[in-house]
């Protein structure tokens, strides 16, 4: 979506996947659905490292508005949970210099039944827009009619433009439409979305963290050539610092949501959050190649021996980042040798770069160096089970001297 928004994927919070739709505040006061959670997790985010690199947007989820709309027919927050209301909120979050955003449903219903758009997508979009939210996530629960699918979503775009304020448009359109067997048109949902769900709600376990990036490799030639700067492939939060992936497998989520130049969003508690969680979530390297400005998706591009999965991406200046991931959930580290010489599998501009040599970084896992490579010498890296190595290599340029060895 030309909206001058998501030039780079977005990086934030969303409270779904670790919050879900917990309302119950009398019980559970600290992790229910309440603007309590919102700010809380806005004053970390601000004071503890994530919006200086990058995380900026906080982002509310489904069974936040009351049972019923307002007198005028306009959407409310739950007065008990959100006592202040969405605007404070949003006046809070923006005071912080972060973003906020809202959630709602191309239908009449939220999938949690909450009200929701269908009917009303001009008076929410200006409700949203009144309200000071930066950002709309619109699922597509409770739709009567398929042709509402189409309809609903750009007409919500449309409205959402009208009101002139840059709001990203976070849309589920083609998972609703595969969940049809209908075949999305991506050049249209990438017409009006800056971002857009493909794939299945992503949940606390290597399965689906794995499944995630399947699905991408497998719909590889269908959705990477629409994705770039003003609209990505999303696919899902990122559940670093929860309870079901592996350090390894944290790593792996980490390094193929940037090669896939997929949004950072976290559903985790950033309150309660280990080191390692956090190191791998504010990896700069990670980070940058996440957010490149060149804008380009990366693919799976080789299944190597012993079952290890080559992804590249390419980079602006004509740098290529590249993940192993070792599919096995047995035995040890794998030993991979990816050649210097062989970078014709990365592409003939990084082999030319690589002439006669060039400098590679390893991002994740994090903590180890920069090595200056000949071309001709191979990058040698361990693979953990399950776990991945994310790499870069860059031109040599304005570098010093190669340290051969
Ligand atoms: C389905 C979406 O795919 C999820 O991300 C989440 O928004 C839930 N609906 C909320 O009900």
């Amino acid at each position: 979506l030309d909206n001058g928004l998501a030039l780079t994927p977005p990086m934030g919070w969303l409270h779904w996947e670790r919050f879900m739709c917990n309302t119950d505040c009398r019980s559970d006061p600290d992790n229910c659905i309440s603007e309590k959670l919102f700010m809380e997790m806005a004053d970390i985010m601000a004071t503890e490292g994530w919006l200086d690199a990058g995380y900026e947007y906080v982002c509310i989820d489904d069974c936040w508005p009351s049972a019923k709309r307002d007198a005028r027919g306009r959407l409310q927050a739950d007065p008990e949970r959100f006592p202040s209301g969405i605007k404070a909120l949003a006046d809070y979050v923006h005071a912080r210099g972060l973003k906020l955003g809202i959630y709602s449903d191309v239908g009449p219903t939220t999938c949690a039944g909450y009200p929701a758009s269908y009917g009303s997508y001009e008076l929410d979009a200006r409700t949203f827009a009144e309200w000071g939210v930066d950002l709309l996530k619109f699922d597509g629960c409770n739709l009567q009619n398929i042709s509402v699918l189409v309809e609903g979503y750009t007409n919500m775009s449309i409205a959402l433009n009208g009101t002139g304020r840059p709001m990203v448009y976070s849309c589920e359109w083609p998972l609703y439409s595969w969940g049809e067997y209908i075949k999305p048109n991506y050049t249209q949902v990438r017409r009006y979305c800056n971002q857009w769900r493909n794939s299945a709600d992503v949940e606390d376990s290597w399965e689906s963290v794995r499944s995630l990036a399947d699905w991408a490799a497998n719909h590889q030639s269908l959705i990477v050539p629409v994705a770039g700067p003003g609209g990505w492939n999303d696919p899902d939060m990122l559940v670093i610092g929860n309870f079901g992936l592996s350090h390894s497998q944290q790593v792996t989520q980490m390094a193929l949501w940037a090669i896939m130049a997929a949004p950072l969003i976290m559903s985790n508690d950033l309150r309660n959050l280990d080191g390692f969680s956090r190191n791998v979530l504010l990896n700069p390297h990670a980070i940058a190649v996440n957010q490149d400005p060149l804008g380009r998706q990366g693919t799976l591009v080789a299944k190597l021996k012993n079952n290890v999965d080559m992804w590249r991406r390419e980079l602006a200046g004509g740098g290529m980042a590249v993940a192993l991931v070792n599919r096995n959930q047995i035995g040890g580290p794998v030993l991979v040798n990816v050649s210097l010489s062989a970078w014709g599998l990365l592409g003939a501009r990084v082999a030319r770069a690589c002439t006669p040599w060039c400098a590679v970084q390893v991002a994740l896992p994090p903590g180890d160096a920069t090595f200056l490579r000949l071309q001709g010498q191979a990058v040698r890296v361990a693979v953990n089970p399950t776990g991945a190595v994310l790499f870069t290599v860059r031109p040599h340029g304005g570098l010093p001297q190669p340290m051969v060895g």
